[in-house]
């Protein structure tokens, strides 16, 4: 994909329905007894691999546009499936599914593509067999076997990494554990989990003690179907915001953005760097809060001056804008700075490589560090970068190419469909 440098940005953007959102929405509702509907369902790749599995799994599901009615296979529980469950590029997909189908009674065999056949899944796998969950695995990695008919018992765990892929595993998978399932997060991660499970009729006992939480589900709680509209994708909104503050006289409206406060620290991170935005928030009453976002541009001169530094507690929150941002930090007087985001490396490709490699391309001035990077205010000129097969190093350098002189090539750009599948076109409709 050629890019060329954007004197600014005009018009609305219609975003993907939230990617976390849509895989739990549609697992929640195959799991359920009686029909749920689900409004603005991501029109993403991998949240196609969570539907693809779950049929596979016997589960029936009606798709007309965005819209998903779903039969929940409740008590019945799930069919074997008659060939491997195929997650595609998609982590969330095998890491809750490996939670769904732990003590669920089916054998079966969750497979993926080679990005995703390197990432890590013993963080899911170490839990699930402290509850008595069998699985083999290659070294750690996918394929994963599920053994059937194994039956789990309920554990307190305390989650090693911050992640909510991890949290969400060990809490669906407690749903069919006898006693209580408690799992601690040292650091807070997206609570999609625990808000949908009580909109699915399941109550999540949760207590916070300082940063810590400590989440409880009881096993036997049984879901019911419900209906459901999922909000904007925050992490996708974010390639968008980012472009528009950079670029001087932009104006992009973005309405039904989710803001759920687990995902929503890149607004206060733009805000906190002079952004100049308007949010309009609805009433949604319980589930995820919603709202509208304006944005004009500032261009690089209206925009903060100091450094800004992202660690710690908040780095769990911007996990996946961390990419985006590191380009708004090229456009920063005082620059950016990441730190603890290890996590970054065992992506859908390693983050933090892929950036400074293309950053550098650039001719950007970055510092690598082993768990983020320190990006100065640079000057960024057209060059030819790859996506590493990663979507949102695809979309993050598409916005690059934006405020770069002369083009810019992403290559592999295509990947941008795992998440987003008409970012380009939404792009050229507004510059
Ligand atoms: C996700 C959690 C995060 C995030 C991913 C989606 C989720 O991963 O990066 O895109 O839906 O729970 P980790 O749990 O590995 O941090």
């Amino acid at each position: 994909m050629r890019i060329g440098s954007a004197r600014m940005l005009k018009g609305k953007i219609d975003l993907p329905g939230d990617k976390s959102i849509s895989h739990r929405a549609a697992m929640f509702a195959a799991m359920a007894s009686g029909q749920s509907s689900i409004e603005n369902y991501a029109a993403s790749e991998d949240c196609a691999s969570t539907l693809k599995c779950l049929d596979s799994l016997g589960v029936d599901i009606k798709q007309s546009g965005s819209t998903l009615v779903i039969e929940g296979a409740g008590e019945a529980g799930f069919k074997l499936p008659s060939s491997d469950l195929d997650c595609g590029n998609s982590g969330t997909t095998m890491r809750l599914m490996a939670g769904v189908l732990a003590g669920a009674g089916v054998e079966c065999v969750l497979t993926g593509d080679a990005s995703l056949s390197k990432r890590p899944m013993r963080r899911v796998v170490d839990p699930l067999t402290q509850m008595g969950a069998e699985f083999e695995t290659v070294d750690g990695h996918s394929p994963l076997t599920i053994k059937g008919g194994r039956r789990l018992t309920g554990i307190e765990y305390t989650l090693p990494v911050s992640s909510a892929q991890v949290k969400s595993c060990v809490m669906l998978a407690g749903l069919n554990a006898s006693g209580t399932t408690v799992v601690i997060e040292p650091t807070p991660t997206r609570d999609h989990t625990e808000r949908m499970l009580e909109q699915f009729g399941v109550s999540v006992g949760i207590e916070i003690d300082g940063t810590a939480r400590r989440i409880a589900v009881s096993g036997g709680s049984r879901l019911k179907g419900t209906s459901l509209r999922v909000p904007g994708d925050i992490s996708a909104a974010a390639f968008f915001l980012v472009a528009a503050a950079i670029i001087k006289d932009s104006q992009l409206f973005l309405p039904f953005v989710g803001l759920n406060p687990s995902r929503s620290a890149v607004l206060d991170i733009l805000q906190q760097a002079g952004a100049n935005m308007s949010i309009k928030v609805h009433d949604t009453g319980k589930g995820e809060p919603v709202g509208d976002i304006e944005i004009m541009g500032s261009g690089t001169d209206g925009l903060a001056k100091d450094r800004i530094v992202i660690e710690g507690d908040i780095v769990a929150n911007v996990i996946d804008e961390v990419p985006i941002l590191a380009i708004f930090g090229t456009q920063l007087e005082g620059g950016l700075e990441v730190r603890n985001a290890s996590e970054l490396r065992v992506k859908e490709t390693d983050r933090i490589d892929a950036v400074v490699r293309n950053l550098r391309k650039m001719g950007a001035e970055i510092e690598e560090r082993e768990d983020g990077f320190i990006v100065s205010r640079s000057f960024l000129k057209g060059a030819e970068v790859e996506s590493f097969g990663d979507h949102r190093i695809a979309m993050a350098f598409a916005v690059a190419g934006l405020v770069a002189t002369g083009d810019t090539v992403v290559n592999g750009a295509e990947c941008a469909a795992v998440s987003f599948p008409d970012f380009f076109d939404q792009l050229a409709a507004v510059r």
